[in-house]
C-alpha cells in the first residue's frame, strides 16, 4: 500500500464490497474465495488496488467473513485491506455505509466488487482522473444484452449524451429504461467528502427493498455534483461471477490472455488454449511449452528452455536449455525447486521441495527427488528416490537404488561423493557418506559410510548348486 497516486491527485481510497451470498455458485465456500487463475477471485481485486496505489483499502465483509477475512489478513502482493463487516446484507448502499467510517475525508474512493476480479489498473486510474476531486465518475459499457445491470438513464437528448439523472435498476425499470443499453458496471469513483452525505440519506424504498449505492447518481443531481461516465469496451474488466458457468468462462478468457501475452513475448506454445497458469511464469527467449501443461506459483524457465506435454510445474527456476520431458511433475512449495543449464527431466519425473539440480543432470522416468543436491552431471535414470542427499558430480545412481532418509522419527542425510556409481537396487541407510569414486554393488543395503575409490558389497554371496531338480508334484 501507500504507492504513489498519480500527480496532483487526492489520494486513492478503494471500498471492495464483498458481503455478497453468492447463492448460485452451489458452494459452501464464499464466492469471493473461489479460484481464477490459482488466486481468490478477491485477491485479484486486492491487487489491482494496490497497483493504482490506494492509500486504504476496504473489503466489505458479509457471508463468509471469517472465511474471507482469514484469506486476506496476511495482504496481497504487500496490500493488507482493512474489514468493515455488513450484517445483514441490505444492499450495495449499505455496504458502504459500514465501511465509510473507515474511509479518511480527504480521499476518492474507488468502489469495486470482490466478484468482479479482472478490472484493470489502467481503467481504474482514467476513472480516477474523470472524478477529478469533484464528481461522480460511473464506469459503464454498451452492452448488447443489459439484463440485469442498472441503466443510465440521460436526460433527453438527440446523441444520447444528454446529462445523467440516474441509474436505475433492472428490477425498478420500466419498458422504456429496459431498452437502454448503457449500463453501469458496479464500479465508480467519488471524492469521500462527497459520498459520505449521499450515504446517509439512502432509502430501500424500491423493487428489492434493498439499499441501493446506485441511487447516489440521483442525490448527486439534486445536489449539482456533475455526475461523468467513463465508457470502456473491454467486457471482461467488468465481468462478474455469479455461477461455476461464469467462473469456468472467465477462467478461460483469463488463460488467453495470458497465453497471447506469453506468445507477444516469444515463447513458443503449441496450443495457446492448452497451457494454464496460475501464478507467475516467467520466460527467457526461446522457450517452447508443448500442450496441457500446468504453472503455477513462481515459475522462471531459462533460455531455450523446452517443456514436454502434460508437465505441471510450481515453485520452480529451470536454467537455460534444460528439457523438461512429458509428464513430469515439478512442485518446489515453499522451499523452491531449481533445475540446472542443460539437465533432462522426466519423462515421468517427481521432483518436490528442495530438489536444487546442477547442469547436465538427468533425472528419468519414476525418479523422485526430495530436498537434494545433485551436482552436474549426476545421473538417476530409473525408478530411484533420493531424498535428504548430497549427490556429488557424475554420480550414476541406478534403477531401483533409494536413500533410507527416515528412521520412523528423524531425517538423516545420504552424501555421496564425486564420481560414485551406485548399482542398482541398492538401500543407502541414512546418515551414510559414500566416498568418492567408489562403487556400491547391486542389490546392496549400505548401513555404514564407505571409504573413497572402494567397493562396497552387501548381500547374499551368490550360491550355485549344479543340476538342481526341482520338487515334483505328488
Ligand atoms: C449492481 C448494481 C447495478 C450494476 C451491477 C453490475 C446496485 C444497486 N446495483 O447490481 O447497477 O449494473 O451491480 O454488476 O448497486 N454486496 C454486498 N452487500 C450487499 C449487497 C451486495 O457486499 O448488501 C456486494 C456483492 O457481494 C457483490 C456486489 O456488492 O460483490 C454487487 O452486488 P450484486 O448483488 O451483485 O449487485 P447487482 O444486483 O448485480
Ligand atoms: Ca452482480
Amino acid at each position: 500500500m501507500n504507492r504513489t497516486p498519480q500527480d496532483n491527485q487526492e489520494p486513492v481510497d478503494v471500498v471492495i464490497m464483498a458481503a455478497g451470498k453468492g447463492t448460485r455458485m452451489k458452494s459452501s465456500l464464499p464466492k469471493v474465495l473461489h479460484r481464477l487463475g490459482g488466486r481468490a477471485l478477491v485477491a485479484h481485486v486486492v491487487d489491482t488496488a494496490g497497483r493504482v496505489g490506494a492509500r486504504q483499502v476496504v473489503v466489505v465483509t458479509g457471508h463468509g467473513a471469517t472465511d474471507v477475512e482469514a484469506a486476506l489478513a496476511q495482504g496481497v502482493a504487500g496490500v493488507v485491506p482493512q474489514f468493515a463487516r455488513q450484517v445483514p446484507q441490505l444492499g450495495t448502499g449499505h455496504a458502504l455505509q459500514q465501511a465509510a467510517p473507515l474511509l479518511a475525508d480527504d480521499g476518492i474512493v474507488v468502489v469495486l466488487s470482490g466478484d468482479v476480479p479482472l478490472i484493470g489498473e489502467a481503467t481504474l486510474r482514467d476513472l480516477v482522473a474523470q472524478s477529478a476531486g469533484r464528481r461522480l465518475a460511473l464506469l459503464t459499457i454498451e452492452a448488447d444484452d443489459p439484463t440485469g445491470y442498472g441503466r443510465i438513464v440521460r436526460a433527453p437528448d438527440p446523441e444520447g449524451e444528454g446529462e445523467i439523472q440516474a441509474i436505475v435498476e433492472e428490477k425498478d425499470a420500466n419498458e422504456a429504461q429496459r431498452a437502454i443499453r448503457e449500463v453501469y458496471t458496479g464500479v465508480m469513483a467519488v471524492p469521500t467528502q462527497l459520498l459520505r452525505p449521499w450515504l446517509a440519506r439512502l432509502d430501500n424504498r424500491n423493487a428489492q427493498g434493498e439499499f441501493y449505492l446506485t441511487d447516489v447518481v440521483g442525490l448527486a443531481t439534486v445536489d449539482g455534483v456533475p455526475v461523468v461516465t467513463h465508457r470502456i469496451d473491454d467486457l471482461l474488466e467488468v465481468a462478474g461471477v455469479n455461477t461455476p458457468v461464469q467462473l469456468a468462462g472467465l477462467e478461460r478468457a483469463f488463460q488467453r490472455r495470458q497465453a497471447d501475452a506469453l506468445l507477444e513475448q516469444g515463447v513458443r506454445l503449441a496450443d495457446p488454449a492448452r497451457i494454464d497458469v496460475r501464478g507467475s511464469l516467467v520466460c527467457e527467449a526461446d522457450v517452447e511449452i508443448d500442450v496441457n501443461c500446468i504453472f503455477e506459483g513462481a515459475v522462471s524457465l531459462g533460455a531455450g528452455v523446452r517443456v514436454g506435454a502434460n508437465c505441471v510445474i510450481a515453485n520452480a527456476r529451470i536454467d537455460t536449455g534444460a528439457v523438461i520431458h512429458p509428464f513430469t511433475h515439478i512442485d518446489g512449495e515453499k522451499a523452491g525447486a531449481t533445475v540446472g543449464v542443460a539437465a533432462r527431466i522426466g519423462p515421468f519425473a517427481r521432483l518436490r521441495p528442495g530438489a536444487r539440480l546442477g547442469a547436465e543432470v538427468h533425472i528419468g522416468n519414476f525418479v523422485e527427488v526430495k530436498n537434494s543436491t545433485l551436482a552436474a552431471g549426476a545421473k538417476a535414470n530409473h525408478l530411484a528416490y533420493l531424498g535428504d542427499a548430497t549427490v556429488g558430480e557424475r554420480v550414476n545412481y541406478g534403477a531401483g537404488s533409494i536413500t533410507a532418509n527416515y528412521d520412523g522419527a528423524n531425517k538423516h542425510r545420504t552424501v555421496i561423493g564425486d564420481d560414485v556409481h551406485v548399482g542398482s537396487n541398492c538401500v543407502l541407510v541414512a546418515p551414510i557418506t559414500i566416498g568418492a569414486g567408489g562403487t556400491v554393488g547391486g542389490g546392496s543395503t549400505v548401513t555404514k559410510s564407505t571409504e573413497p575409490g572402494s567397493l562396497t558389497v552387501s548381500r547374499g554371496r551368490q550360491v550355485s548348486i549344479p543340476d538342481w531338480k526341482r520338487p515334483k508334484k505328488k
